[in-house]
């Protein structure tokens, strides 16, 4: 008391605002820490990671997962996929019909090893944001028959372990959309006669809303382990605190991931515990791995959307997550002492209870409307000196490390990271100068590390000439190269008994519409290439398999996919088994710019060209020009494209594209 009053004089007396804030465990410990996560999915958004050459794909995973280097994250949440568009294209699923059962599609599962690989305790999470039409009978509605539902999602779990030796620590219901009671209940169930009684619920991905509902129904409420919100805005609710449950952030942040973005994520992690109680918070999403132009293009804790190039960017959300991850770890606990800085900011303090401490400072001030979502509550920030005491069992720590991070949001030349010597603690006390839109970590911890590799190649657009036959054994992942896929999902496919020249390719596969999530269009689409192209010639082998009602299209300039994919608009080249074609300026058909006969059927490989420049296409069919000149006003650019006319199979082979 007697020091707090002397230095209270001394500041006062210079005119420095200064306030003391104290650190202490004797009180009791606040929560369990839980971890700070990526989500990989919802949808599609790690798509381009996969096609990375070494090292520069291990580079990104190291940076993401390994520990003491970079983001060092606790947490992995994945996408089980879901045939369906789920906002940056589809992911596939492991039963694309209920006789049908492969775990080696997509990317999802290698995603789990390597970070795994890089970090053994990494807990891991699997969420459905859609469903394979099969499972929803057909209605649109997954809780039709909550045991086949259930049964479906246990056999993801199963296969994890079965096929790629991977425990999945939490599963979820139904990503932002309604949840359904019994069917929780029926997953706990199913979960436990499976012997994964380890694995908790996660409910249920939306707002706090089913807590009240947990309260009401003592079964609902036993199902769930964790009360997980999206974007809770730092806030909770007193239904939620009653339970006395876990509540985690379950995804968060969604925001550029430039220093906004980086500023967003700091207050989050600080503040979903501050005023939220929140004990994870999980990143949306993990890295910017799609093509820039789909929705959201650019978030994620780092950009790497260039496999072509190789280039990435390890963007400063990896470093403010570091300034956390990497010295607390799950199993820590909160303390009680965490708070609001008088001047603006906020801090937490965590400790391992064998005597490490770490606290966690931020003076974020920036427009908070920034921060796509949420919005975070505003208040002023101005720089401030704050004296810390440590108390309880910290009161006889004599040095504390310092990291340290400085965001500019004008001149954006951010420090980023960076290690300090350490601070000397005198009688429990250390005072620091806080300037605004800092973060600072100070801890016993010693092994943080900011992580290093040599800058990665230069950026440099889609490549102009491209092409693929397709033609490979065992391919590492189940879809080509590049191709994103925006409706349907396009595989890898190897006709055993195919002699000739089509014995490998690539083929849509999806044939219902699934249980969606966002507005999936009613064709089949995947896009490739540099979203600037505008004139480009682009061919491609396809082969209808639907008799009189099938068709396939070849497209350019596709100027949109993601959640708006039903509005695509470009030139698109329709080849139906009706023996007609059609040349159309939308993916719905409405806008058509020329049609004719084409004598196509089914059954038989055709070899598609279309060609545009300027305000003007033309198309070939088996290197005879079969329409030209009609006139396309818009769009000025877009991605190349193939398809199909409905949920239908069909296939492609020797796609080729070149462009100006
Ligand atoms: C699911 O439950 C329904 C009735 O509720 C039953 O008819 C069906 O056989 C069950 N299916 C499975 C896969 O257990
Ligand atoms: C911290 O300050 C913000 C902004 O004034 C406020 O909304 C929040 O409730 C405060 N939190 C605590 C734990 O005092
Ligand atoms: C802190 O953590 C390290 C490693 O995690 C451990 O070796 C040490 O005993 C812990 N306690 C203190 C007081 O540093
Ligand atoms: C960026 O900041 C560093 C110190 O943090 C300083 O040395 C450098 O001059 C700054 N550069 C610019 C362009 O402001
Ligand atoms: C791309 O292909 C076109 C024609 O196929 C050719 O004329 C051009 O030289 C190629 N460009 C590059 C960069 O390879
Ligand atoms: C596989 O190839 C055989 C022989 O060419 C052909 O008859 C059959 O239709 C092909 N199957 C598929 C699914 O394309
Ligand atoms: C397209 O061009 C614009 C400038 O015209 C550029 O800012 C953007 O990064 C380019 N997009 C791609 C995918 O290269
Ligand atoms: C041919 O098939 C397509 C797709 O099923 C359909 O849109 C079109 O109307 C058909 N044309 C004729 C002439 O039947
Ligand atoms: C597209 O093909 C036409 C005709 O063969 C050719 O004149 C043109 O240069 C090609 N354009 C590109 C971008 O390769």
């Amino acid at each position: 008391m007697h020091t707090h009053s002397l230095l209270y004089i001394i500041f006062c007396t210079l005119g420095v605002s200064a306030e003391f804030y104290v650190i202490d465990d004797r009180i009791g410990l606040g929560r369990e820490f839980d971890g700070i996560g990526g989500l990989s999915g919802g949808g599609a958004t790690s798509r381009l990671l996969v096609n990375y050459e070494e090292p520069y794909r291990s580079q990104i995973l190291d940076f993401l997962f390994k520990p003491n280097f970079g983001a060092s994250l606790h947490i992995l949440k994945v996408e089980i996929g879901g045939d369906a568009q789920t906002t940056d294209g589809t992911e596939p699923s492991h039963m694309h019909s209920k006789d049908d059962v492969d775990f080696y599609r997509g990317y999802e599962w290698w995603l789990m090893k390597e970070a795994k690989k890089r970090n053994p305790y990494i807990k891991l999470i699997g969420l459905p944001w859609a469903f394979p039409g099969w499972v929803g009978q057909q209605t649109q509605w997954p809780y039709f028959f909550p045991n086949i539902t259930a049964n479906y999602v246990v056999s993801w779990i199963i296969g994890a372990k079965q096929h790629h030796n991977l425990d999945i620590d939490y599963v979820g219901i139904w990503n932002e959309k309604e949840y359904d009671a019994t069917y929780i209940k029926v997953l706990r169930d199913t979960l436990d006669q499976n012997g994964l009684t380890d694995v908790g619920i996660i409910a249920a991905d939306g707002d706090w809303g089913i807590s009240k509902a947990m309260a009401q129904d003592p079964y609902l409420n036993d199902a769930i382990e964790v009360i997980g919100v999206h974007y809770p805005g730092t806030n909770t609710v007193k239904e939620a605190l009653w339970t006395e449950k876990k509540l985690w952030s379950s995804e968060d942040y969604s925001t550029f991931n430039d220093d906004i973005g980086a500023g967003c994520w700091a207050r989050i992690l600080n503040q979903n515990y501050l005023n939220g109680r929140m004990t994870s918070t999980i990143s949306w999403n993990l890295i910017a791995s799609y093509y820039e132009d789909l929705s959201f293009g650019g978030d994620g804790l780092m950009t790497a959307e260039q496999p072509w190039s190789g280039h990435y960017v390890v963007e400063s959300p990896i470093w403010i997550t570091a300034h956390t991850t990497q010295f607390a770890q799950p199993g820590w606990f909160y303390l009680q002492t965490v708070g609001n800085l008088t001047q603006g900011g906020s801090y937490v303090a965590l400790t391992d209870r064998r005597g490490n401490l770490t606290i966690v400072i931020e003076t974020m001030t920036h427009d908070h409307s920034q921060c796509i979502r949420p919005p975070l509550p505003q208040f002023d920030v101005s720089p401030q000196t704050v004296t810390f005491q440590l108390k309880g069992s910290f009161a006889h720590v004599t040095e504390l490390q310092v990291w340290y991070s400085k965001l500019d949001f004008e001149t954006k030349n951010a420090t980023l990271f960076q290690q300090r010597g350490p601070v000397k603690v005198y009688n429990g006390f250390f005072t620091l100068k806080l300037d605004v839109d800092e973060v600072y970590t100070i801890t016993t911890v010693i092994t943080g590390n900011r992580g290093f590799y040599k800058e990665p190649p230069k950026s440099s657009p889609f490549p102009k000439n491209y092409s693929d036959d397709f033609k490979i054994d065992n391919p590492p992942f189940s879809e080509a190269p590049y191709f994103a896929d925006q409706t349907g999902v396009f595989e890898y496919f190897r006709n055993v008994t195919d002699k000739g020249l089509h014995a490998f390719t690539l083929r849509q596969v999806i044939t219902e519409q699934p249980v969606t999530w966002a507005r999936d269009a009613d064709q089949t689409i995947s896009i490739i290439g540099d979203y600037n192209w505008t004139d480009l010639n682009v061919s491609c082998d396809v082969l209808i398999e639907t008799p009189n009602t099938g068709g396939v299209f070849l497209a350019a300039r596709v100027d949109q996919g993601g959640e708006s994919v039903r509005q695509a608009k470009g030139v698109f080249y329709w080849l139906y088994s009706n023996g007609t074609f059609k040349v159309t300026n939308d993916i719905s058909g409405h806008r058509v710019l020329a049609e004719g006969l084409s004598g196509t059927k089914a059954g038989i490989w055709y070899t598609l060209t279309l060609s545009v420049k300027g305000y003007f296409a033309s198309g070939m069919l088996n290197g005879y020009p079969l329409w030209k000149n009609a006139v396309v006003l818009e769009p000025k650019r877009g991605w190349a494209a193939l398809g199909t006319y409905s949920f239908e199979y069909a296939q492609f082979d020797n796609f080729n594209v070149n462009a100006d």
